[in-house]
């Protein structure tokens, strides 16, 4: 089945800490921030208006993920699949598409009530070309925006919506233990030449998204963004390696909202034609050293 779904499109997330993000994604990660009169932050990373949305509130997590499709009928297709198989989907009016600046827009939740949005039509500011404060390029274009990895407990009505139902095609799995003594199986899917834009992982936490990755055009970005996170003591949830499967090399900071962003470079590119199912017992092929967490300072008198 060809899926309509062309591309992670827009990421909305919700955070606590406006301030601290400003500083995170801005000053350490290169992204243009570019605030609204609602409140809300647009992170900018090429033309389109805005690829993560910041929204203020106290979950520090996704608030919805966002599906590119080619067209209006695309979309009309999908909505229709969807409402076949009994999913709801509500059709966002005119005013959300204002809100998302898409021409089109649905809305709909996958089997564990993580939100997600398909649109057409992303507004692109080639009047007001995208600015990194600090230089660096990012490879989106018809990869997207980068990949998503959600928690899940139930990974086989996941895997079932969204390969068999949405139409993402499956890369690999990886049997390892990312933290050591906890087993598990991560899958990883892809709806266009990226190996994956989508990844869930079995994991028990609280928050719905494990991680964000945005990639960058040059390798040298990834280390001057991993030696500023350093340098402003940012946790580094896992250490600089490289991926054994889709070939990123990367580093994750911890966010301010307590999950992590995977900041990478030179991530494989794959076709349908001559890409087939695989495993991997390794997470990574060497780096990418797990680093627990700081524990919040006990309250005094706690
Ligand atoms: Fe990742």
């Amino acid at each position: 089945m060809k899926s309509e779904i062309a591309a992670l499109g827009y990421l909305g997330l919700e955070v606590s800490d406006l301030a601290s993000w400003k500083n995170f994604a801005s000053d350490m990660l290169g992204l243009q921030w570019c605030p609204r009169e609602d409140g809300s932050v647009d992170l900018r990373m090429d033309r389109y208006a805005t690829r993560v949305r910041l929204h203020e509130g106290p979950a520090d997590d996704l608030a919805y993920a966002g599906w590119e499709v080619r067209d209006a009928d695309e979309l009309a297709r999908l909505t229709a699949r969807l409402s076949d198989a009994g999913h709801p989907v509500e059709e966002g009016d005119a005013e959300a598409c204002t809100d998302r600046r898409v021409a089109g827009l649905i809305r709909f939740a996958d089997p564990e009530g993580n939100r997600h949005e398909a649109f057409y039509g992303p507004l692109q500011r080639t009047n007001d070309p995208f600015v990194s404060p600090l230089g660096v390029a990012f490879n989106t274009g018809a990869q997207g925006l980068g990949h998503i990895v959600l928690s899940c407990r139930d990974k086989a009505s996941m895997m079932a919506f969204f390969v068999d139902l949405l139409g993402f095609r499956l890369s690999d799995h990886i049997l390892t233990e990312v933290v050591p003594g906890r087993p598990l199986e991560l899958s990883f899917m892809r709806c266009n030449g990226r190996h994956h834009s989508l990844a869930l992982a079995p994991v028990p936490i609280p928050k719905k998204i494990v991680h964000l990755m945005v990639e960058v055009k040059s390798i040298d970005d990834v280390g001057r963004a991993m030696a500023r996170c350093e340098g402003q003591g940012t946790h580094l949830t896992f250490t600089l390696g490289r991926h054994s499967n889709d070939e990123m090399l990367s580093f994750y900071p911890l966010t301010p909202s307590g999950f992590d962003l995977e900041y990478g470079w030179g991530g494989l590119e794959v076709d349908d034609e001559t890409w087939h199912v695989v495993t991997h017992h390794t997470n990574s092929a060497w780096g990418h050293r797990y680093q627990r967490p700081p524990r919040p300072a006990k309250a005094e008198g706690a």
